[in-house]
């Protein structure tokens, strides 16, 4: 539908099975994309656990899907906190594909939630380490080649509801989304000249694992049971359900096409009309 032969994709945190990377790399390798899946690939820390993280196990196994649908496929392993591996994704990426044309900024974490006055230091490194600096640190040299190919570029941010509106216990994560749209739009203001169009997608709610997760931190804190949470989202909502991961891998694939090409500095929300400024 978007026509997307010969270019060349990386979605950074796609290693997680059920998340909105995986949905995305499978959607962009539907469209015809070369496809390279990153994730961090073992747990690190307490903050990086195994349950919350893509493995490489899990990462090769999505790289199969998406080879059955007809398209090159590599896999590598990037803490988007460390500026070394980002640029070594980048290197491998034009190693094996000869380019890049479209960057995806998703890894994310969202599972770190502390009452503000309890919010510990560490978190919140944590947070914005993964949320903001690493968008900043693949940003960068996702930027630096495609300005040397000079046939310009897509760099979509995966933000969130959370980019426009305060979630409680939240801080650290509202405020890397809030930050990385002001990434996106001041990188769309300086790399428009190279025809580098920079956009962001925010969600709102979708099951993911992360979404798993926070389903049943706020059932708890609110004193719902999990499916009575989930019903009061789908109440609240003007579609009447909440996302997919696929309504947002289309979203993402819109922004890399051509069909595209007059939008950068964008924040779309795709929330079923919950979230709307
Ligand atoms: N699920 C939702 O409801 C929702 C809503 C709004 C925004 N988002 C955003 O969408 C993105 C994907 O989230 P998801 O729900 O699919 O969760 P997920 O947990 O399935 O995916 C997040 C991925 O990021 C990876 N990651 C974490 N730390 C990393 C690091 N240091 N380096 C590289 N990768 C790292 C994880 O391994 C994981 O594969 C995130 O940015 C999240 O904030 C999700």
């Amino acid at each position: 539908m978007y026509n997307l032969k010969n270019k060349v994709a990386i979605v950074t945190g796609s290693g997680r099975h059920k998340g909105i990377g995986e949905a995305i790399v499978l959607k962009l390798a539907a469209e015809g994309c070369s496809i390279v899946i990153s994730d961090i690939g073992q747990a690190k820390g307490t903050e990086f656990a195994a349950e919350h993280i893509g493995a490489t196990d899990e990462m090769n196994e999505i790289a199969e899907n998406c080879r059955t649908l007809g398209v090159e496929v590599i896999t590598v392993a990037c803490d988007v906190r460390v500026e070394a591996d980002c640029e070594n994704l980048i290197a491998q990426t034009v190693n094996r594909f000869g380019r890049l044309d479209i960057l995806v900024n998703n890894a994310g974490v969202g599972y770190i939630m502390e009452p503000f006055t309890e919010f510990k230091e560490s978190s919140w490194d944590a947070v914005l380490g993964v949320n903001l600096k690493g968008a900043f640190l693949c940003s960068k040299h996702a930027a630096i080649q495609m300005q040397k190919q000079a046939t310009g570029g897509s760099i979509i941010n995966i933000a969130s509801q959370a980019a426009k509106t305060g979630f409680p216990f939240a801080a650290a994560y509202t405020a890397s989304k809030h930050g990385l749209v002001g990434l996106t739009r001041s990188n769309a203001v300086e790399l428009g000249k190279y025809k580098i169009r920079v956009n962001a997608v925010c969600p709102n709610h979708i099951t993911t694992g992360l979404g798993h997760w926070q389903n049943k931190f706020f059932s708890d804190k609110l004193g719902l049971s999990y499916d009575d949470y989930l019903q009061a989202i789908v109440d609240k909502n003007p579609l009447g359900r909440t996302g997919q991961a696929e309504d947002i891998a289309k979203a993402v694939a819109f922004l890399s096409s051509d069909e595209a090409a007059y939008i950068t500095g964008e924040a779309m929300n795709v929330s079923g009309g919950e979230e709307y400024h």
